[in-house]
């Protein structure tokens, strides 16, 4: 058969290979093919190897020359706040001052902020700006993201911008998992009845299920937002109705959201810097991934949640940006990787199996994405760097020289 596309003279390919989700120590296992080529037919790969791939070109066969470049897969960001209205740089003074992030969410700003700004963007506003910065998370070799709602906290407005996720996911090349999560925090109108508002939620998420708006519910378990009880009734509910379910857990308090993630099922528990060893313990071999996201920590001057410790207790560890206005304004992924590889002292294999096969498999999608195996999608960045190490090394720039998603070159 032969190849649309190949890449040739690549001098290191790097891919995870292990059955996923890839559990703590198996992290540090990764493929490297040096003088490699990949084939690529129809978007999907057909071949990868070394040396001769003159069998896999036909008449019609395009030959790019990576020009002993290095490649990884597509990078898969597992966790964004991609659709908002507005900023938040009036907070930030403060934020640098020592205010906490969670007392001036309880002053009616941070999240409740950014929510009357979404609320007053029509559909076109909040697209264009999600548009904008999904095509800078591609400059950096990003080809699939999840995003979630949590800005409009009724139903209007969180279907809105579901629809923002459904329309980019339509024209736009990097692929978007979508996620409702109407509990992101208490919308002022129920500041006083908070189990009021969980039950509207409940009411809207079949609305939600019945318009195939979101895959996922996720909810804010933390002090002041939603508590454990509130977070399992809201999950029970999701789960139910079919919905994958995840928490942002254990951010700022040692609740247990973590370990309740487990019980109930949730394919990823995310932030973490909190976490009990009991959670650990429970997050230990499961198929609940622990969803990093180094840059909220960095932004907010927060401890990092302990990688070394959850990877040496055989967790799988997924690593994702948090993109959002209040805790992670921040498009460029290699910067959390970096964050990750250096403050979560994580190994560079580690980091990679972090922000592609794991993420992949929490997201649903390990059958097509997340490594480069024949038959997998041709998602891959070309990297102008002379190693895998080297991209977290030498940090802050953008080390992508070129990005393709289904055999399509998406950046050159
Ligand atoms: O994941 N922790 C809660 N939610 C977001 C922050 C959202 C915001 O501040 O606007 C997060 O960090
Ligand atoms: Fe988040």
């Amino acid at each position: 058969m032969s190849a649309d596309l190949i890449i040739t003279n690549i001098s290191t390919i790097y891919t995870p290979y292990k059955k996923p989700p890839v559990h703590g120590r198996d992290m540090m296992s990764i493929h490297e093919i040096h003088h490699a080529y990949m084939a690529i037919k129809d978007g999907v790969i057909i071949a990868i190897g070394s040396g001769n791939y003159h069998k896999h070109t036909g008449p019609n066969t395009i030959i790019h020359d990576a020009n002993q470049k290095i490649v990884i897969p597509g990078l898969i960001d597992s966790h964004t706040h991609l659709v908002h209205g507005g900023s938040r740089e009036s907070e930030y003074k403060r934020l640098i001052a020592g205010t906490p992030y969670l007392q001036i969410l309880a002053e009616g700003g941070g999240i409740l902020g950014t929510v009357e700004m979404t609320r007053k963007a029509s559909f076109n506003d909040l697209f264009e700006k999600a548009k904008k910065s999904l095509d800078e998370m591609m400059l950096y070799g990003v080809t699939t993201i999840e995003s979630k709602s949590g800005y409009g906290l009724n139903l209007d407005h969180e279907i809105k911008q579901l629809k923002v996720n459904k329309k980019l996911n339509q024209v736009h090349p990097v692929h978007i998992v979508s996620t409702y999560m109407g509990a992101h925090a208490i919308p002022k109108e129920f500041k006083d009845d908070k189990d009021l508002y969980i039950d509207q939620m409940l009411l809207d998420m079949d609305i939600i299920k019945s318009e195939n708006l979101a895959e996922a519910v996720d909810v804010f378990c933390e002090s002041g937002v939603f508590s454990v009880k509130d977070t399992k009734r809201i999950l029970s509910h999701a789960k139910a109705l079919g919905f994958k379910i995840k928490l942002h857990a254990d951010e700022i308090h040692p609740l247990g959201g973590a370990g309740l993630g487990v019980e109930l099922g949730a394919t990823s528990v995310d932030h973490l810097m909190a976490i009990s060893d009991q959670d650990i313990e429970k997050l230990a071999h499961s198929n609940t991934i622990a969803n990093l996201l180094p840059g909220t920590s960095f932004y907010l001057r927060k401890k990092y949640a302990n990688a070394r410790k959850m990877i040496d207790h055989q967790v799988a560890v997924a690593i994702s940006g948090d993109y959002n206005p209040g805790s992670c304004p921040t498009e460029n992924f290699q910067f959390i990787m970096q964050l990750a590889s250096n403050q979560l002292q994580m190994m560079p294999e580690e980091v990679l199996n972090a922000v592609t096969i794991n993420p992949a498999f929490h997201l649903g999608l390990h059958q097509e994405k997340g490594s480069l195996e024949v038959g997998k999608s041709a998602d891959f960045v070309i990297l102008d760097a002379p190693n895998l190490t080297y991209i977290l090394y030498h940090y802050g720039i953008n080390h992508a020289s070129d990005v393709y998603i289904k055999g399509k070159p998406v950046v050159l």
